[in-house]
């Protein structure tokens, strides 16, 4: 039986569609669920023409531990992705999921992140403070913004005349390339499998 992941993204999702699209051919892992907590995130048109399953659970309905965690066990949930998921992951949430949350910052963490240190507001202040180097940091999340154990951190060049669309443009490559792998790498070592195939 494969290995069952669920996104939660709040915006475009470009990750989450690279995400899905990554594991479309895996033996062992599928992306199962996009969770959205934007009724007009774009995620959603992606999940639609991806064929995969979406649903909107609202701000005010995630506080409700019951009804989350019944619709993850209604899809069998194995695992837990942030790809640009904005609200706070609730303390019943990392309880349900121990070790099987993970989280994507687009900057080398502990720099630049925290709360409002999101999409382009990281950019930009990672070019304000005249940074020669960003990334990406892959990290478990737990009950603080963005201070979880550190997974893994790929890190891209910041040149002197980079504008804070070229960072996030090198960032979302960085992103691309490596959180899917690191997605997987994360899950084996949850879930060893014999054969060693994925
Ligand atoms: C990414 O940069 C990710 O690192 C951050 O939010 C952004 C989401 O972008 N957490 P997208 O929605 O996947 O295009």
């Amino acid at each position: 039986m494969k290995k069952r992941i669920a996104i939660l993204a709040s915006g475009s999702g470009s990750n989450a569609e690279n995400i899905v699209r990554y594991f479309s051919g895996s033996e062992n892992i599928e992306v199962a669920l996009i969770i959205s907590n934007k009724s007009n995130a774009y995620v959603l048109e992606r999940a639609r023409l991806l064929k995969v399953p979406a649903l909107v659970i609202p701000k005010e309905e995630f506080s409700d531990s019951d009804l989350v965690l019944a619709k993850l066990r209604a899809y069998q949930i194995d695992f837990i992705v942030l790809a640009g998921f904005l609200l706070h992951i609730p303390d019943y949430l990392i309880q349900a999921y121990p070790g099987a949350i993970i989280n994507i910052h687009p900057a080398l963490l502990p720099r630049f992140g925290g709360k409002g240190m999101y999409g382009d507001h990281v950019h930009k202040a990672v070019v304000a403070a005249r940074e020669k180097e960003s990334g990406i940091t892959v990290h478990y999340v737990n009950e603080l913004y963005d201070a979880g154990t550190i997974i893994r951190q790929e890190k891209c060049r910041v040149d002197p005349s980079d504008t804070y669309m070229d960072v996030a443009h090198k960032v979302h490559e960085l992103e691309y390339r490596f959180y899917p792998r690191i997605i997987e790498d994360v899950m084996k070592q949850l879930w060893p499998l014999e054969n060693g195939k994925s």
